[in-house]
């Protein structure tokens, strides 16, 4: 008899409980296994009492809910852990702990549910002994060798919904909306959002922008007779010649961040160029909650019951991905060894451009 363990580890998602049924589901039901799930991300390993069962009881009803009913961390990598040594936090490797609470607990697989990071943390598990298998998460869209990650597609409605909502009241009171959307290193959501949400201007990281050029978009409009513009940026987008990348963490700060965000940066530039009324939207971690859209629902329980399959057949190491209307596998390793950002002369760019979007330049 098989026992497996799942992990959810990172930001929060919608589709985690859905990729969790499947594995349940996939586990019990077909193939007698049992499995237990970790609370808290990787920080779970370093503790028996938040290993707990994972039965069907334990899943019942949760597809539709947002979030994870495990639970995920903040700062759980075992292999550069904050242990407080003398009343200070010093970076500690605790992998050895969590490989021998893999060990005691007869756990024979895990399975991380984890964007870039998580995935990294358990590929160096693996290398210590531990089976493995991935299943990629990131509402960013961010990683490679997937054609999708689940939870991309929900934080797209939820954003695309919203600059709906924002082009009423923009062309109401003839004003200039920012609506800063995230994505620290890829501007998928906002590319995506912004061509789906009629933008008149998309910032994303990979496009350093010129202010100038986002000036004269919004005043050739005005000039056309509309006298509004709705705007989408990435949080990590930057001006050309500027400091890259917003960063959240706290060893990454920088000058926009002080300022309140890039979209606070964009608005009082725009304040020296041009005489409109201009608001800012973070929409912020309203992307990440929510009930899983039908697509990601689909994909989670997909991705779930793919990685059992993994685990069935012995393929440590890897992570199922989507190609095409396919579920396959890919090595971790592969996968995480850069980020997908968009391409800046790729078919996305350039179709916002033709639909007279400024992506930041020209
Ligand atoms: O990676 C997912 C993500 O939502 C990013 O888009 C964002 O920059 C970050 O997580 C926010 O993290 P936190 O939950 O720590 O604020």
């Amino acid at each position: 008899a098989r026992k497996i363990g799942i992990l959810t580890g990172g930001g929060d998602c919608p589709g985690l409980n859905a990729v969790i049924r499947g594995v349940v589901k996939s586990s019990i039901i077909r193939r007698g296994w049992e499995v237990v799930g970790i609370r808290d991300g990787f920080d779970g390993l370093l503790y028996n009492n938040r290993i707990v069962p994972l039965g069907l009881n334990e899943v019942r009803g949760i597809l539709p809910r947002g979030g994870t009913i495990l639970g995920t961390s903040n700062r759980g990598n075992p292999f550069s852990y904050p242990v407080e040594v003398n009343g200070k936090i010093v970076l500690t490797d605790v992998s050895d702990e969590v490989v021998a609470n893999i060990k005691n607990q007869g756990i024979d697989a895990l399975v991380a549910v984890g964007g870039d990071g998580s995935l990294k943390i358990a590929l160096e598990l693996m290398n210590k002994g531990i089976p493995v298998v991935g299943v990629p998460k990131t509402i960013d869209n961010d990683l490679m060798e997937t054609d999708v990650t689940f939870g991309y597609n929900t934080a797209l409605e939820t954003a695309t919904d919203a600059l709906d909502k924002l082009h009423s009241t923009a062309e109401s009171h003839h004003r200039v909306m920012i609506m800063e959307v995230m994505g620290r290193y890829a501007g998928w959501i906002a590319l995506e959002s912004g061509i789906s949400g009629g933008a008149d201007v998309i910032l994303i990281p990979e496009i350093p922008y010129d202010i100038s050029t986002v000036c004269r978009a919004v005043d050739e409009r005005r000039r056309r007779g509309s006298a509004f513009s709705i705007i989408v940026v990435a949080e990590g987008a930057f001006p050309r010649g500027g400091s890259r990348v917003v960063q959240k963490r706290a060893d990454e700060t920088n000058t926009i961040e002080r300022l309140g965000g890039v979209g606070q940066y964009v608005a009082r530039q725009l304040g020296d160029c041009l005489d409109m009324d201009v608001r800012v939207m973070v929409l912020g971690h309203l992307q990440r909650g929510g009930s899983p859209s039908t697509f990601d629902r689909c994909l989670g329980s997909r991705f779930g019951v793919a990685a059992v399959e993994l685990i069935e057949q012995e393929q440590y190491g890897r992570m199922v991905c989507l190609r095409g209307r396919d579920i396959k596998s890919v090595s971790i390793e592969r996968a995480v060894r850069k980020l997908k950002l968009v391409n800046p002369g790729g078919q996305m760019v350039t179709a916002a451009e033709e639909l007279g979007i400024v992506v930041g330049r020209r």
